[in-house]
C-alpha cells in the first residue's frame, strides 16, 4: 500500500503559537496550540511580546508534536507555515523555521495565506462543496468571500471600519472583560436583557456587502460612560443588546447575499461562517434559521478550528498539493497578503 504524505504545518500570525501533523486523509496525528496569555494585562496583542514567545514556544513544541504523532522529522513530506496577512515578527519566526526544516530535509515548502485556511476549515469535518458563500469573522477581518473551487475566492465585501472580532474585543474592553473579550461577551450577554440598549446599525440603508463597526462601538462606549458606575447589571443589558445588534447585521447580511445570489443565478447547497467570532452560538443560530428557511446548510468548523490553529494551515497545504500547486521556499511573508481573487 502505498505510503500518505504527511504534512507539517506552523501557524503564528498573531498570538497563537501553533503547530499540527496531518496526513493526507486528514488524520489529525499532533496538534498543539498555545495561547498566548501574556498579551491581556495590555488589552492587546503586543507585537514584539508576541514574535519573541513564538520562537520560546515553537522550541518546545516542534519536539513534543513529534513525539505525539509518533513520527521522525524525516517521514514528513511536506512543510507549510502561516505567512500573512498578520504580525510580521509572528509571521517571519513561524515561516523561517518551517522553511529552515524544509530546506535541511531538501522537501518543499508551501507558503499558506492564514484567510484561506479559515475559509476552508470547514473542509476538514464537513463536505464543502463550490461554489460556497463565506461568511469570514475574525479579529481582523470581516469579509463575504464567494469561493468558486479551491484557489478561486471572489471577495464580495468586507468592513470599512473595525473587524467583527475586533469590536468584540473592543467592547468586552469596556465592560471590564479582559483580552480578548468576544468569548467572555458572548457568556456574559445571556444574562442580560436585549432590548435594554438600543444601539445604531451602520449602513442599515445601503444595499451592498460591506460592512462598518466602529459606529456601535463608540455607542456603547457613550452609553457605558453616560450611566456613570457601569455595574453588572448595565454589564450584562449591554453585552446582550450588543451581541443582538451584530446578529441583526449578520443577518440583514445574509439575507442580502442570498437575494444577490437569486439574481445572478448561483446555486449552491451550503454556506459557510468561519473564523474566531464563528465560536459564537448566537450567531451559527440565527443564520442558520435563514439557511434552512432557505434550503441552504450553515457549515462551520468545530470550535476547536474557528480560532487560530495550524490544522487549517496544514489543510490548506494538503489541498494545494492536491492541485499541483508548486512549492515555493523564496516566498517572502506579508503582513498584508492577499487572498488570490478572481473577479
Ligand atoms: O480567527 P481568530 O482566532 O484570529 C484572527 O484571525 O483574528 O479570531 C479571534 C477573534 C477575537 O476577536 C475573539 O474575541 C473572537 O474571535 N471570538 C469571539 C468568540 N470567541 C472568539 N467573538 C464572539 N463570540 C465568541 N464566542
Ligand atoms: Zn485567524
Amino acid at each position: 500500500m502505498k505510503r500518505s504524505v504527511i504534512i507539517f504545518a506552523i501557524e503564528t500570525s498573531c498570538d497563537e503559537t501553533s503547530v499540527a501533523i496531518i496526513n493526507d486523509r486528514k488524520k489529525i496525528l499532533s496538534q498543539i496550540t498555545v495561547n498566548q496569555k501574556d498579551h491581556s494585562k495590555f488589552g492587546g496583542v503586543v507585537p514584539e511580546i508576541a514574535s519573541r514567545a513564538h520562537l520560546q514556544i515553537l522550541q518546545k513544541i516542534i519536539p513534543d508534536s513529534f513525539k505525539k504523532a509518533k513520527i521522525n522529522i524525516n517521514d514528513i513530506d511536506l512543510f507549510c507555515a502561516t505567512c500573512g496577512p498578520g504580525l510580521i515578527g509572528g509571521l517571519l519566526v513561524g515561516s523561517t523555521i518551517a522553511k529552515s526544516m524544509a530546506a535541511g530535509l531538501n522537501k518543499p515548502f508551501y507558503p499558506i495565506n492564514h484567510l484561506e485556511g479559515h475559509l476552508l476549515s470547514t473542509n476538514f469535518n464537513s463536505k464543502l462543496e463550490f461554489p460556497n458563500i463565506a461568511f469570514l469573522l475574525t479579529g481582523g477581518h470581516t469579509q463575504i468571500y464567494l469561493i468558486e473551487s479551491v484557489g478561486k475566492y471572489q471577495l464580495l465585501g468586507e468592513s470599512i471600519d473595525d473587524a467583527i472580532g475586533e469590536t468584540f474585543d473592543k467592547v468586552g474592553k469596556l465592560l471590564g472583560l479582559g483580552y480578548p473579550g468576544g468569548a467572555a461577551l458572548e457568556k456574559l450577554a445571556t444574562k442580560g436583557d436585549e432590548k435594554f440598549f438600543n444601539l445604531p446599525h451602520p449602513l442599515e440603508k445601503e444595499k451592498g456587502f460591506n460592512f462598518s463597526f466602529s459606529g456601535i462601538k463608540t455607542a456603547v462606549n457613550i452609553l457605558v460612560k453616560k450611566n456613570g458606575k457601569v455595574d453588572a447589571k448595565i454589564k450584562k443589558n449591554m453585552a446582550a443588546s450588543f451581541q443582538k445588534k451584530i446578529v441583526e447585521i449578520l443577518n440583514k447580511k445574509l439575507i442580502f447575499t442570498l437575494d444577490y445570489l437569486k439574481e445572478k443565478n448561483i446555486r449552491m447547497k451550503n454556506i459557510s461562517v468561519v473564523g474566531g467570532v464563528a465560536a459564537n452560538k448566537k450567531i451559527k443560530e440565527s443564520l442558520n434559521i435563514i439557511c434552512k428557511k432557505n434550503n441552504l446548510k450553515l457549515i462551520h468548523p468545530p470550535l476547536s478550528l474557528c480560532g487560530d490553529n495550524a490544522i487549517m494551515i496544514a489543510n490548506v497545504c494538503l489541498e494545494h498539493f492536491k492541485i499541483n500547486k508548486k512549492p515555493e521556499l523564496n516566498f517572502k511573508s506579508d503582513p498584508r497578503l492577499q487572498i488570490n481573487e478572481k473577479k
